[in-house]
């Protein structure tokens, strides 16, 4: 599954949903989601901006950086957030905190690049990844930075959203707001996380990877619909 498949099925539950996307690149995955409001933030975005209102529908682009963008007082509610930013354990807990703060009542996260596809594509640093490649003469470029710590720490001090990793694709983690009890969520101090290395993240397995069409369900459940 393509990442605006999953994103689409997400805002397709809603009567008129709103976007908000964080880390746009060449706007793959933005140009084709399907919202009348979608809010593109991107400090780099790799295409020239389209003149305001030449767009169908409320599309706004912000050519920030996330922190500045979150600070700068935003005055609507997303109904789906797409965070795909910067890959560093750090920018990623914060940009998820601030689409908490933005998020409307029932509204979902996504989480991109969740669970690294090699050792080299969780390095925390680009630097640490492109030195480690040339050095082993490894051509797979893949980085997805150390935002796999997210997982265990949204499992362990976040048990108000509950959440599952799309099965279908390279992993993208789906959150929404239904409380885990005590029983559903696994205990870790702070420390455990910032040393939770590649190895051990594959093989504690926090992910909770699933269907799609399970996820779903798990949502629409959440709510009270069949
Ligand atoms: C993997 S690409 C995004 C891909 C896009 N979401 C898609 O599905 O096609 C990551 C993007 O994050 C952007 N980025 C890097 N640091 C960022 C930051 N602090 N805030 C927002 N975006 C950032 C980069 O400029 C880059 O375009």
């Amino acid at each position: 599954m393509q990442r605006h498949e999953v994103i689409n099925g997400l805002l397709s539950l809603f009567p008129a949903p709103t976007y908000l996307e964080v880390g746009v690149d060449a706007g793959v995955t933005f140009f084709a989601i399907e919202a009348p409001v979608k809010v593109a933030v991107d400090p780099h975005f790799k295409f020239p901006l389209p003149e305001p209102g030449s767009l169908p529908g409320d599309v706004t682009f912000f050519p920030l950086e996330s922190d500045r963008y979150f600070a700068g007082g935003i005055d609507r509610k997303f109904d789906v957030a797409f965070l795909d930013g910067l890959h560093s354990f750090e920018q990623i807990l914060k940009d998820f905190i601030n689409a908490v703060d933005v998020r409307s009542p029932g509204g979902i996260i996504v989480i991109d690049d969740v669970i690294p596809s090699s050792y080299h594509a969780a390095l925390p640093t680009l630097d640490l990844n492109v030195q480690f490649r040339t050095r082993l003469g490894i051509s797979d470029g893949s980085w997805m930075g150390d935002v796999y710590r997210i997982v265990p720490f949204i499992d362990t001090f976040y048990p108000q959203f509950s959440y599952a990793t799309v099965l279908e694709n390279h992993g993208q983690m789906v959150l929404w707001p239904k409380q885990r009890s005590l029983e559903d969520r696994q205990q870790r101090t702070v420390e455990e996380i910032i040393r939770l290395d590649y190895a051990h993240a594959i093989l504690e397995n926090p992910f909770r990877i699933m269907p799609f069409a399970e996820i779903v369900s798990l949502i629409k459940a959440s709510r009270g619909v069949g």
